[in-house]
């Protein structure tokens, strides 16, 4: 394996990101932040749908609030920044649309159009209170018998793990790039998820993924070295 300087670069970001506990009143420049939401942006996404938002709290009043509702953790109270990072289950079909009109090849192929005007509603409508599931299930199990079929969506829950994964994936890439930029974070699950969302003004089809504490990494910002368990647990061959 050849330590090409790339890879000397990310291993370098990867190794020394850390959750960060405690930070310094050091603000993140306006033009690095702006530079990590692009990078963040970047990441990948089912169906390009890009069911996110990154909430940057601003108003000195709800950062308060959202401090407390961060159960008073240091890691968001010290922050410089604290951002929501949010699933949405109702983006999907605008999204779809704003894909096409995006599309880097104009006109767009035949076959991109029929995915995303055909088999996205598709997949996607659940109807009033889940009615199309059964004939969905019934559908993908038909198919199932002489294809490898994918499953489809039957209810807002499996929507909303399908928006998270893609969520996530945006979170991890904002953490890296404030690392690379030489500044930190912290992911918190620990947060009161009713409250924030009502601070935020937040509805039913957005999910509060993740709070992201960030900023300059205080002297006592890590309690202890960084370990995982036996890499054998995880790692598996079939
Ligand atoms: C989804 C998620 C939620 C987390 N919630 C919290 C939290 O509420 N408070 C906290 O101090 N750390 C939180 N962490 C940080 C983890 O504790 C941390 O990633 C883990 O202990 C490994 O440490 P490292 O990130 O420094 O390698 C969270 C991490 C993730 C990914």
């Amino acid at each position: 394996m050849t330590e090409t300087d790339t890879l000397k670069h990310f291993r370098e970001v990867v190794t020394s990101r850390r959750s960060v506990k405690r930070f310094t009143d050091e603000r993140i420049p306006e033009e690095v932040l702006q530079d990590c939401f692009d990078l963040a942006l970047l990441a990948p996404n089912s169906s390009n749908l890009q069911p996110w938002s990154f909430i940057r709290i601003v108003d000195p009043a709800v950062r308060e609030q959202a401090n407390r509702l961060c159960l008073g953790q240091n890691a968001a109270k010290t922050a410089s920044e604290l951002i929501a990072i949010v699933a949405h289950t109702d983006t999907w079909a605008d999204n779809a649309e704003a894909v096409l009109q995006h599309w880097p090849v104009q006109p767009v192929p035949e076959i991109v159009k029929k995915y995303y005007q055909k088999l996205v509603p598709l997949n996607f409508r659940t109807g009033p209170m889940n009615a199309m599931a059964p004939l969905k299930k019934g559908l993908v199990a038909l198919r199932r018998q002489r294809q490898s079929t994918p499953d489809m969506h039957y209810s807002e829950g499996t929507i909303k793990l399908w928006a998270v994964k893609s969520t996530a994936l945006a979170a991890e890439n904002l953490m890296l790039a404030l690392r690379a930029h030489d500044f930190d974070s912290c992911p918190m699950e620990g947060f009161d998820e009713a409250g924030m969302k009502k601070q935020l003004h937040l509805g039913k089809h957005e999910h509060i993924v993740m709070m992201i504490g960030a900023g300059r990494r205080a002297e006592n910002g890590i309690y202890h070295p960084q370990f995982r368990l036996p890499r054998e647990q995880f790692i598996k061959e079939i």
